[in-house]
């Protein structure tokens, strides 16, 4: 089985108002997929009929290649959930809630604390077992939901926004946690508004806008049909100036920014940077930082800078340069859904 999850035009509907429209995707067995999207977009909804907690209009869903709507009970075995507002039972403990979970599972009774212990020890919540769920901080109730929900050791876990509100330290102990059982087998579908979360942890990302697919590609894909449309565009707005002008006018507002941090830097090293004729601009820190604007379509602007710098002497400590993140990706496609939303 490649695929543990495939949608076939799946629906819901809310009276007349359209939550999750006939949406058909695949989801690969063992990764990590992300499902970005603006607030209202369908993300919890979708996750609702894969989990068999919300009945779709219309469409169909396998999960596990169970059917979700004629096999609830073998999908709901399947997968465990950690949903967007904690749904563990307030008056009782973080124990008390995963042994719940676990008999409703029909975890066997001699693996039942063994599995409980491991999974607080590995999320950081074993100090905090004997509290009740309303005694404790946002945080502590995502982890405490997290055990609940893996204690039968589901196939697929879904997380509905985990590491909203978690401090920095927690965060990355749940990156991690997601990571490991990723590697151990397990497949882990992500909604999230966290960027930098999803772009690091996810194999493949939806972007879900309005109830609709927008976009559907690894976060590496997904930057490049963006940088893809930039150079297209840009090539075509270039065409058309040298035609009107008919110089080489420098297209200003197509520039990146490449930052270098630069020891032993001399005059001569600057002005031979500013000669350039792909460099827009050049500013330099006190402390050595060099940060310079560039033609973002100059194939060899790294190559050409990074030897001019060290042929005049410069030792080059670091070096960055802006690339399109999966926030601007995110920004291009929900906005681009609304314009035809609105034509
Ligand atoms: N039970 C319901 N009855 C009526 N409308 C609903 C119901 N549940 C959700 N909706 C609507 O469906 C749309 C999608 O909601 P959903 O919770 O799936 O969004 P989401 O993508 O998870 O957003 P967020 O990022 O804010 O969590 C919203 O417009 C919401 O108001
Ligand atoms: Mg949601």
């Amino acid at each position: 089985m490649k695929y543990i999850i495939e949608t076939e035009k799946l629906t819901k509907k809310y009276g007349d108002f359209t939550a999750v429209n006939s949406l058909t995707m695949k989801i690969p067995k063992n990764s990590i997929f992300g499902m970005l999207g603006p607030n209202g977009a369908g993300k919890t909804t979708t996750i609702k009929m894969l989990t068999c907690l919300a009945y779709p209009s219309s469409g169909t869903a396998t999960v596990s290649r169970f059917d979700i709507q004629k096999n609830p009970n073998e999908v709901r075995e399947t997968l465990g959930m950690v949903p967007q507002h904690v749904s563990l039972y307030k008056d009782l403990t973080v124990l008390e809630n995963a042994e719940l979970c676990a008999d409703f599972y029909g975890v066997k009774e001699e693996d039942k604390l063994d599995r409980i212990n491991e999974l607080m020890d590995l999320v950081d919540i074993t100090y905090a077992k004997d509290k009740r769920i309303g005694q404790l901080s946002g945080g502590q109730k995502q982890k405490a939901s997290l055990v609940a929900s893996l204690v039968h050791r589901p196939e697929i876990l879904f997380l509905d926004e985990p590491t909203i509100g978690l401090d920095p330290t927690t965060k990355r102990i749940l990156w991690e946690l997601m990571e490991d059982l990723n590697s151990s087998g397990h497949t882990i579908i992500l909604c999230s508004h966290d960027m930098h979360e999803v772009d690091r942890l996810c194999d493949n990302v939806a972007i879900i806008n309005t109830g609709n697919l927008v976009a559907y590609d690894s976060p590496r894909g997904l930057k490049d049909i963006l940088l893809n449309e930039e150079k297209q565009n840009y090539s075509n707005i270039k065409e058309t100036l040298s035609n009107i002008q008919n110089n080489n006018e420098k297209l200003e507002f197509n520039y990146r920014r490449l930052s270098f941090l630069i020891e032993n830097i001399s005059d001569e090293l600057i002005n031979n940077l500013k000669s350039i004729d792909f460099v827009f601009d050049v500013n330099i820190s006190k402390q050595g930082r060099v940060e310079l604007q560039v033609d973002k379509f100059e194939d060899k602007a790294i190559n050409n800078i990074t030897s001019s710098i060290i042929k005049d002497g410069g030792i080059i400590s670091s070096f960055s340069s802006e690339e399109p993140s999966l926030e601007d990706v995110f920004i291009k496609v929900t906005s681009e859904a609304e314009d035809d939303a609105r034509a």
